[in-house]
């Protein structure tokens, strides 16, 4: 027997093997990147809709980069990161900058995003898709089934809501996080319906921990508005079970979530159970930039003159609603490859190489 296996027999072996290896994922990830959404996955967007001055374009954003490039950060957001682990060899640029390298996908996400409501100076999840759309033509359908499209989105609708109805009985906030549910629903079926077959979503923060809103509210220390929590933890309870029934449903469908509340969540409190306090933040609380109690406001705006803290990787913030770069590639690896007790029901990584066409498993 061992006679006859010859050279061709080792072949067959060899590709056996290396066939196993693709089944098992360990190929390399390659997708292409679409991100929807807020400013927390702007790459850029907002200067293409406003002639007005914009403060993330200027000093001290991009501070940690070489220059400010109109991202609501010190440096880099999440999807930066994210392009950089699965292999894209080009930054994803924002889809509204005329003769974009498309190449390896673009950013459709705006600050100051809604989900509902018609806002100026931005577009709304819906005119986002509607954008994609119109440029769809640039890539090829096999590219687009490979890409994956990650979305963060429903802060500004909830910090509106929330300024409008201060305290709203339980069936006005329920009816209100199923409004805005369905409307993502329905964009994310339209996207299914344009081809795209990979979906990562990121949840909302705690809304009421971040600093601007603790310091237009005077919180001190640990204290958060929980009303603003609560809202947030209603919409991200909604997210799997959509996106699950979505999968379902829709043949080849494929998805996971980032439990971005809890990475958050973990960060803020300091309970003396982590070998490093709070992942090694040094403040969690306050913002980098800005003034007032927790110098959440006004970072780069022209009448302002805002702190600027020495260190921004040290800061979970960098303004009074954003990330620092350093908190950003933190949840990026979390979305990459992080444990199942925060993305699931599989990693971005794991998304970017399940084969395209194949319904999820757990199914
Ligand atoms: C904010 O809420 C008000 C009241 O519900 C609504 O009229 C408005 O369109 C909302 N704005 C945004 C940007 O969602």
């Amino acid at each position: 027997m061992a006679k006859s296996c010859n050279l061709l027999c080792v072949v067959g072996v060899l590709l056996t093997l290396s066939v196993a290896g693709r089944v098992s994922g360990q190929q390399t990830p390659k997708s292409a990147l679409f991100p929807f959404g807020d400013s927390y996955y702007d790459l850029g967007n907002k200067k293409y809709l406003t002639t007005e001055f914009l403060p993330c374009t200027t000093w001290p954003y991009g501070k940690s980069t070489d220059r400010p490039n109109g991202r609501y950060s010190d440096g880099k957001i999440t999807p930066d990161f994210l392009a950089i682990f699965l292999n894209q060899p080009i930054t994803i640029p924002p889809a509204l900058q005329p003769d974009a390298d498309v190449s390896s996908g673009a950013g459709f996400a705006v600050g100051d995003a809604t989900v509902l409501g018609s806002p100026s100076a931005t577009l709304t999840l819906s005119q986002q898709v509607a954008e994609f759309e119109k440029q769809r033509s640039k890539w090829t359908a096999e590219f687009l089934q490979e890409a994956i499209f990650i979305f963060q989105i429903g802060t500004n609708d909830y910090l509106n809501f929330s300024k409008y109805y201060p305290s709203p009985d339980a069936s006005t906030q329920q009816g209100f996080v199923t409004m805005v549910t369905n409307a993502i629903e329905n964009e994310l079926v339209r996207l299914y319906k344009l081809g795209v077959r990979k979906f990562g979503y990121q949840t909302l923060a705690p809304l009421g921990c971040f600093p601007i809103v603790k310091q237009e509210l005077n919180l001190l220390g640990d204290d958060c508005y929980e009303p603003l929590n609560e809202i947030a933890k209603q919409h991200n309870e909604k997210i799997r079970p959509m996106l699950k029934s979505l999968a379902q449903k829709y043949s080849g469908f494929q998805y996971t979530v980032l439990d971005f509340y809890s990475a958050i969540s973990r960060r803020l409190v300091n309970d003396g159970t982590q070998i490093f306090n709070n992942y090694r933040f040094s403040n969690t609380i306050n913002s980098c930039c800005g003034i007032g109690t927790n110098n959440a406001f006004g970072c780069g705006r022209i009448n302002v003159h805002s702190n600027l803290c020495e260190y921004p990787r040290e800061y979970l913030f960098f303004d009074g609603f954003h990330n620092s770069q350093k908190a950003s590639e933190e949840i990026a690896h979390l979305f990459f490859s992080g444990n199942k007790d925060i993305v699931g029901p599989m990693t971005l990584r794991e998304l970017s190489v399940y084969p395209n066409g194949m319904n999820m498993l757990e199914y």
